[in-house]
């Protein structure tokens, strides 16, 4: 069991964001914000997924997980607020979330389906979620230092990926979710978080007018697979998942709890 702390994050986010905020890189401006346009839809799926969970279990097994759910859903629900506020500044910079209305409407889909592919799925996202948060909060400087509100923001939301990514996963082994399934859903949520990531971050570029610049096809290709790129250092964290004996517990947190000592001082634990 986890004792989750939900913070409340001392940013302002009402002041609007700059164009390029992300080190005045176009491409990592472009991705970061496509991800955080999925946020508040993706997170609402994982809150109503953990919270069916847990109602999904016989009473008596129920107490093991009511707190460490409570704290998930806290976090969350923090994470979703802040990033639709992020997400208004982008679109009225004149982005367009698309990735959101593709997203409500295949979830509608899992209405009235077995709380396993639910949970499956969240588990999925939660350890793509848990190894980019991992990926980041070791390369912080690619966020830059033009915007330290945001960098604070992507390092605390990282920070909390981690901490609770264990919660979707044991609650799917608790409701008798099987390795197969687990497996089928990865792969799914594979191929569609990967095109979904790279259709709203063409799109964000394209909204900008930097799409066909060669500088921003450059950035890509260091930062996707440069020696410390995204894809060399979260393939096998990714890999790890397929592993029968796979626990998210077995995936290094230190980075996370490091984080979250060191900057105390810029969030408040809720009810404080
Ligand atoms: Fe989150
Ligand atoms: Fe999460």
């Amino acid at each position: 069991m986890t004792d989750l702390v939900v913070r409340r994050l001392l940013v302002d986010m009402k002041a609007p964001i700059a164009r390029h905020w992300c080190a005045g890189d176009p491409f990592r401006t472009a991705l970061f914000n496509a991800l955080s346009m999925s946020f508040p839809v993706g997170e609402q799926f994982f809150i109503d997924s953990v919270r069916r969970g847990l109602k999904a279990l016989p009473a008596a097994r129920q107490e093991r997980f009511r707190a460490e759910v409570q704290g998930f859903i806290g976090q969350e629900a923090t994470h979703r607020r802040l990033h639709s506020l992020y997400n208004a500044h982008l679109e009225q910079s004149g982005l367009v979330n698309e990735w959101e209305a593709r997203a409500r409407e295949r979830l509608q889909l899992l209405e009235g389906q077995d709380v396993r592919h639910w949970l499956a799925i969240t588990a999925a996202n939660e350890h793509f979620t848990a190894i980019l948060a991992d990926f980041l909060l070791h390369h912080p400087h690619l966020l830059g230092d033009r915007d330290p509100r945001l960098v604070t923001l992507w390092l605390w939301h990282s920070a909390e990926e981690s901490e609770h990514k264990c919660t979707a996963f044991d609650l799917y082994q608790a409701v008798g979710g099987d390795h197969a399934w687990r497996i089928r859903w990865m792969k799914r949520i594979t191929t569609i978080f990967l095109l979904d990531t790279l259709r709203q971050t063409l799109s964000n570029l394209k909204h900008d007018g930097t799409l066909w610049r060669w500088r921003t096809w450059r950035s890509a290709a260091r930062f996707l697979f440069g020696r410390e790129g995204l894809v060399r250092r979260t393939y096998r964290p990714w890999r790890a998942y397929f592993r029968r004996d796979f626990h998210p517990d077995q995936q290094d947190a230190a980075a996370s709890r490091r984080w979250l000592a060191e900057h105390a001082h810029q969030y408040v634990p809720a009810g404080a």
